[in-house]
């Protein structure tokens, strides 16, 4: 590990300029310097330096760059192997973190745990396939499950023999050290043994963790095996059905999900994530054809596990059993879910099926059809669960009315709030008033301390102002999101402004109006903090930065020798994007100054994008309308809507009143 603050000075001395001349002859063109690409074959030189900005941008291919990326790039070095050769050229010592013995043992000792791991996997495989006892016992119960051999393959499942120590011997003989089968939870060591008695057979000094089950290996994100659930086969209630890996340095249960690596594509690709409980579930969900779903493995879910799914979506849906007595112990983890900012919905299976015997009676097709057609919001499920319950008690009326508040208090988007406390108040019969109440309670409890957004009014701007700035084509890499070119004009307006003054009009206490003068940064924040969440994750993470830092008017190297390579990357990108705002004049407007262009360019890029926002919350609606076949659903969805629409009217109505003055 290389200390912060040498990394800072190592960023400091490499001049961009000196760094790219090592390998690249310069010509001085203005204030920036000129040459042949390093990194495509060209005849005309593109290849440009900036010395003040510490950046290079090539115009033919796109690369771009700081000093460290151009020498990870040209030298094909990692980040810190980038760092050690700038260091070396500069003479600046690094003074390595304790990391030397310890943590290189710990890194190795990783790896070695990983390496275990996927030999245990092969192992378990090799036995459920190509031995007697692995083929009449694991293989025909699987086959007997319809699990099919695609899917046993596909999901790496296994069989550990009925032995003492079969596997750790096998694993042993190959070359693995009983330390790590130790360490990786696949072995069980017993470090005294008890006298044996005559006649008593001695228990060995070690066994195998999962003997005598069918195993099903957990893999991380990126495919490795990390750890296991082994399934007895025996129907002896003394036997813990399922045995699992405890917890090991590569194998931290709140922060996995199983299935999540079969999963992630489809996730995306349908912009949902269903939950189910267990290994079976998503099994055979996934041999009927339905391949975004994960499993929580009977446990609550955990924020880490939430965050996971958002990398790929905002959309959960929780697949409940129909006799699941554990439902309403799962509210407070979905509360978590709703709090994360993430929509969620619930599908509640016939009386005693599951996912997994569910998907077994009937045919894939019916399958999709039921889950589209009971699929329902959780709110109004919750809400109708517990009235149900409360029917006529008023005393248990009020704690749920109290109780669904709460969980709506935690929707941090203001429009799904509004929309479902008149849910709520519909469904309960309560005043709309007193829920709103209530939850500006709760909301005013939370945000304590959270600063106050200042909200101002703006005037009119000409229609034909309203044209988005150029900008590169949306819709290039598949991971990009509806709202994506508007979230990143916003970074961009921040990286290239945030520091600039502007006056907007805003009123006193005493109702008086009054112009103020705000940096862009400040503007932007409380303009968009709290009311939207960006959906790239990227931006979403540069946007954090931003406010994080507001009001420390940092300069842009922060953002360009930032030591995540995805914002510094990023940064350099749009800071070597040439960008203009928009000509307002080519539209024969006159723009008194600088600054007044400035505001409405970055309310242009603001309202933009809440309208873009909202633009995609109404197609997704009309989406869910459309396939709706619930009339309470419908009722819910219709209100939802309308209010979408109005709030896109306020918004482009608004922008269409940015004042020139
Ligand atoms: N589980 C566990 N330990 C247990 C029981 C359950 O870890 N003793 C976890 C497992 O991850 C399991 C999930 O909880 O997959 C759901 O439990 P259950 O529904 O009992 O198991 P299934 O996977 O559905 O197994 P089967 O269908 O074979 O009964
Ligand atoms: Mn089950």
């Amino acid at each position: 590990m290389i200390p912060k603050e040498t990394i800072s000075s190592i960023f400091e001395a490499s001049r961009i300029d000196e760094v790219v001349g090592e390998f690249v002859s310069l010509k001085k063109r203005g204030a920036n310097l000129i040459g042949l690409c390093p990194f495509h074959n060209e005849k005309t030189p593109s290849f440009n330096v900036s010395p003040v900005k510490g950046i290079y941008k090539c115009f033919g291919c796109g690369k771009a760059g700081n000093s460290v990326n151009f020498i990870m790039e040209h030298e094909q070095l990692n980040y810190p192997e980038a760092l050690r050769w700038l260091a070396k050229k500069y003479n600046i010592e690094i003074a390595e973190e304790e990391q030397t013995p310890e943590q290189v043992i710990a890194n190795n000792e990783r790896e070695s745990l990983y390496v275990v791991c996927s030999f245990a996997q092969k192992n378990f495989t090799e036995t459920l396939w190509e031995t007697d006892e692995g083929k009449s016992v694991g293989l025909s119960y699987f086959h007997q499950r319809g699990f099919t051999d695609e899917t046993i393959h596909k999901f790496q499942l296994g069989y550990s023999f009925d032995k003492w120590r079969g596997f750790s011997d096998a694993a042993i003989t190959a070359g693995h050290k009983l330390d790590y089968l130790v360490k990786a939870g696949l072995t069980i060591s017993k470090e005294s043994t008890d006298p044996v008695q005559p006649g008593q057979e001695q228990q060995p000094r070690f066994f195998d963790r999962f003997s005598a089950r069918i195993i099903f290996p957990v893999h991380n994100v990126s495919g490795r095996v990390i750890a296991f659930g082994g399934r007895t086969l025996k129907t002896d209630k003394k036997v813990a059905k399922y045995i699992n890996s405890p917890e090991t340095d590569i194998y931290s249960k709140s922060k996995v999900l199983y299935g999540l690596y079969y999963a992630k594509k489809r996730i995306v690709e349908e912009d949902v994530c269903f939950m189910v409980e267990g290994y079976t579930d998503v099994i055979s969900m996934h041999q009927a054809g339905i391949e975004n779903v994960v499993a929580s493995s009977g446990t609550a879910l955990t924020v880490d596990q939430i965050r996971l799914i958002r990398r790929y979506t905002n959309n959960i849906t929780i697949l409940y059993d129909g006799d699941n007595a554990g439902i309403k112990a799962s509210f407070r983890g979905i509360d978590l879910v709703l709090e994360e900012g993430m929509n969620v919905r619930v599908l509640l299976f016939p009386d005693g099926e599951d996912p997994d015997s569910f998907s077994k009676k009937v045919s894939s097709t019916d399958f999709k059809a039921f889950i589209k057609e009971n699929t329902k919001d959780f709110i109004a499920f919750k809400a109708q669960l517990l009235y149900s319950e409360s029917s006529h008690d008023p005393i248990k009326k009020a704690g749920l009315i109290k109780e669904l508040v709460e969980s709506i208090s935690l929707i941090p988007e203001p429009i799904y709030r509004s929309v479902y406390i008149k849910e709520c108040s519909r469904i309960m019969d309560v005043d709309e008033q007193a829920l709103l109440s209530e939850l500006n309670k709760l909301r005013r409890k939370k945000q304590y301390d959270t600063p106050a957004q200042p909200r101002e009014e703006f005037n009119a701007v000409p229609e034909e102002l309203l044209t988005l700035p150029d900008g590169e084509k949306p819709g290039r890499k598949i991971t990009e999101t509806q709202t994506e070119h508007q979230e990143r004009d916003i970074i961009r307006i921040l990286l290239n402004f945030s520091n600039e003054k502007v006056s907007i009009d805003s009123e006193t206490e005493e109702g008086e109006k009054e112009v103020v003068e705000v940096s862009v940064g400040t503007l932007v924040i409380h303009e968009i903090s709290g009311d939207i969440e960006f959906e790239n994750p990227l931006y979403r993470k540069f946007f954090h930065e931003f406010i994080t830092h507001e009001g420390e008017e940092l300069s842009n190297d922060y953002y360009i020798q930032h030591p995540d390579p995805q914002i510094s990357g990023t940064a350099i990108e749009i800071l070597t994007t040439p960008y203009q705002l928009a000509n307002w004049e080519k539209h024969n407007i006159p723009v008194n100054t600088e600054s007044m262009m400035l505001k409405q360019s970055v309310l242009h890029a603001v309202y933009a994008l809440k309208i873009r926002k909202l633009e995609k919350m109404i197609h997704d609606n009309q989406t869910r309308l459309k396939e709706s076949s619930s009339y309470e659903e419908q009722i819910i969805l219709v209100t939802e809507q309308q209010y979408l629409i109005k709030s896109k009217q306020s918004f482009s109505a608004l922008l269409g009143r940015i004042i020139l003055r």
